[in-house]
């Protein structure tokens, strides 16, 4: 029975978008690795590649981001249930919702298509600001079709052009969030669409996977977990008290990375670069290496070691981004993957349906049947 629980090592599709090699610690998007996207691509070069399988020609990227930044601006419909839903529902629920009635607006035709792709990842960061500025009381932004994708979210979360910087790594981030082969989200959405379920209703559902602590949800857990730490002098014990009750050290471990995730040496990277002399950096910093040797003791040979959230979480501070924000921030990049998984999925289709065994008891009835 073990072997079958979380479908460990079950192939679920052959894809042409991602390979993520746990063993070597490789991401490659479409032939390229991810860490090179990330400092020498734009958001909108990297969707392309991931959408079309190659890099788009100058006026290709030029259409493609106009597309984009009329796509930003929401149906009043979907504003109205942003506005309407409760504040106490977190953002991803709000999410969830607005995605699936986004629907209505963009039809039930099947299969998806590539427009529908760039539409939603391009409305999801404006769905996300116009959620966290209604919560915190403030007016809704207009999107700003002079910046750029990570910009102009960004702008629309704080209401001020973003430091450049500040973007760069913003847009380093959501480029190495994009893919990431069959993670939960991304099987989740294709179960949906092989259903001939719209793109809106793969979407939605995969936002409800991505919700989840032990997947998308992680990096706000991290930064409870630094600030609860909060001194280099605190960080041994803290952990010890955590691994000796059995918890779990957020932001490490992976079902697939058997050694360093190279999303979170990427992000590292760019984190030092914002952050260098900044002393919450240096405690992440040593927060890690206190980690992976304290779980090398408690968990000798399961291989932890740091995931991509531990620096995403890092990285989004540093832009002061709120912690409630840095899930839906890895979900508007997440929506690229997800969208060419599902285009992939369509061009391919066969209905997901594997078994089960049955170990329940049986009715008597059968009994004689059986034997
Ligand atoms: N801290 C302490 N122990 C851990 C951790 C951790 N972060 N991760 C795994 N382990 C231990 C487990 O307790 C288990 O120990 P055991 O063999 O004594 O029972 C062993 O390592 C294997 O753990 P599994 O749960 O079987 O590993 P799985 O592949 O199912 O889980 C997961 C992977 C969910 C990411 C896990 O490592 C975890 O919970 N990490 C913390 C949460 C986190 O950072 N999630 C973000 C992942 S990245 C992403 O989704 C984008």
């Amino acid at each position: 029975m073990a072997s079958v629980t979380g479908l460990e090592g079950v192939i679920a599709a052959y894809t042409e978008i991602g390979l993520v090699d746990g063993e070597l610690g490789h991401l490659v998007y479409r032939g390229y690795p991810a860490q090179e996207l990330a400092v020498s691509k734009s958001f909108e070069e990297t969707a392309f590649l991931l959408w079309h399988g190659r890099f788009p020609q100058e006026d290709e990227l030029t259409a493609l981001k106009k597309r984009m930044s009329h796509y930003r601006n929401l149906p009043d419909y979907i504003c109205r249930i942003l506005e309407l839903l409760p504040a106490s529902i977190p953002v991803m629920s709000a999410l969830q919702t607005a995605v699936a009635a986004l629907a209505e607006a963009e039809g039930s035709a099947w299969p998806p298509s590539l427009a529908q792709a760039e539409r939603l990842t391009a409305m999801l960061p404006t769905m996300i600001a116009y959620r966290a500025r209604r919560i915190a009381g403030l007016p809704a932004l207009q999107p700003d079709a002079n910046l750029d994708h990570a910009a102009n979210y960004l702008y629309m979360l704080n209401g001020r052009k973003p430091e450049r910087s500040h973007a760069k790594a913003l847009e380093a981030y959501l480029i190495l969030g994009m893919e990431h082969g069959m993670n939960a989200s991304t099987f989740a959405s294709r179960v949906i669409v092989s259903t001939q379920s719209d793109m809106c209703a793969a979407v939605s559902g995969a936002i409800g996977a991505m919700k989840g602590p032990l997947h998308g949800g992680a990096p706000y857990e991290v930064i409870a977990m630094l600030e609860s730490i909060g001194s280099k002098s605190n960080a041994e014990p803290w952990m010890r008290n955590v691994l000796d009750n059995g918890g779990r050290l957020m932001g490490f471990g992976h079902r697939i990375y058997k050694t360093k995730d190279p999303r979170a040496q990427a992000l590292r990277a760019v984190t030092m670069e914002l952050t260098g002399d900044d002393p919450s950096f240096d405690l992440a910093i040593y927060v890690e290496d206190t980690a992976i040797r304290l779980l090398e003791e408690y968990k000798p040979g399961r291989r932890l070691f740091t995931n991509v959230e531990f620096y995403a979480a890092a990285i989004m501070r540093a832009i002061n981004l709120s912690p409630d924000l840095f899930t839906p921030t890895f979900t508007a990049g997440r929506t690229v993957g997800w969208t060419a998984h599902l285009l992939e999925q369509a061009a391919i289709n066969r209905i997901f349906r594997p078994e089960s065994i049955y170990i329940g008891t049986m009715p008597s009835m059968l009994d004689n049947d059986l034997n």
